[in-house]
């Protein structure tokens, strides 16, 4: 097994931006792309993403985790460019992607993501249609992607799992817990969310939690918050790790945190599995090692 069994990326808010038609800025797309042309597109540089993608791929990682926002205002040609920029990263069997936000900003690009960057989004049970919660077993680890894109109105961006998900999810982590699996949740938005953060909140973030609670997992991965974050949820024997990762493509000039990414070394088995995580990410030198540490309680 290679020394990392994961790495986690997120937001890369992918770089041009192409050039919309008048039309298609009406309603929120309006908001988001002025948002674009006067800040975001100087935080989001696709040459930090490049030395993030090349890095991250030096260290072999046995699978990749993307959790969402590889678009920034939901335009026909950022889902294109986007699953170029996918496939460029690695054949689907070992990438997993979940849709963010910005993934689905308007209600008309609401099927989008599904449409263009499906291979990503597959569990291994065959399905006729993308459905969340979605499974993929690799060695010990259960990855189990969540979907909480949807549209919402201008100057909001939070997300929602939906009651049918939910009850998908609580059956899937049932399921997966009575197998040796090491489970790693996929998310965009996180799971708790500072008052400052509320029109940025998962709206049914409690309930998410309820389930992990009741059924546990070993790990949840989200982005969205554009920052490095580690907060320990509440499991049915042990709290469970969450942890969230900068966009991968920020400057080292923003409010946010630097582009980073993280990597697992995942050991042990069940009751006594070990999770070593490391962060690298872009400093004034390039990109190097931030920190490193075991993910106990
Ligand atoms: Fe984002
Ligand atoms: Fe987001």
């Amino acid at each position: 097994m290679p020394p990392y069994a994961l790495a986690h990326l997120s937001d890369p808010h992918l770089a041009p931006m192409p050039r919309p038609r008048l039309a298609q800025l009406a309603g929120k797309r309006i908001t988001g792309y002025l948002n674009w042309l006067r800040g975001r597109r100087k935080i989001h540089v696709s040459a930090n993403l490049n030395a993030i993608v090349r890095d991250l791929k030096a260290q072999s990682p046995g699978h990749i985790a993307v959790t969402g926002d590889l678009a920034n205002i939901s335009l026909p040609g950022e889902f294109t460019a986007a699953r170029a920029w996918l496939d460029t990263l690695g054949p689907a069997a070992d990438v997993t992607f979940v849709p963010g936000n910005h993934d689905a900003y308007v209600r008309e690009a609401a099927d989008a993501a599904a449409l263009h960057w499906a291979p990503y989004m597959q569990g291994d049970a065959a399905a006729p249609k993308i459905e969340f919660p979605f499974v993929r077993r690799r060695g010990p680890l259960a990855l189990i992607g969540l979907s909480t894109a949807v549209p919402t109105p201008p100057f909001m961006a939070t997300g929602q799992l939906g009651d049918e998900q939910l009850t998908r999810f609580e059956r899937t982590l049932a399921q997966l817990g009575k197998e040796p699996l090491f489970r790693v949740v996929l998310i965009h938005h996180p799971p708790v969310s500072a008052p400052e953060n509320h029109s940025k909140r998962l709206t049914d973030a409690e309930a998410f939690r309820k389930i992990l609670s009741q059924h546990g997992a070993d790990l949840v991965l989200h982005g969205h918050d554009h920052v490095h974050s580690l907060v320990w949820l509440d499991g049915p024997k042990a709290k469970i790790p969450a942890v969230g990762v900068p966009s991968a493509s920020a400057t080292l000039h923003s409010k946010y945190d630097p582009a980073a990414y993280n990597l697992y070394r995942i050991d042990g088995a069940p009751g006594a599995w070990t999770c070593e995580m490391v962060s690298r990410g872009l400093n004034s030198g390039g990109i190097g090692e931030i920190k490193r540490q075991m993910l106990v309680n």
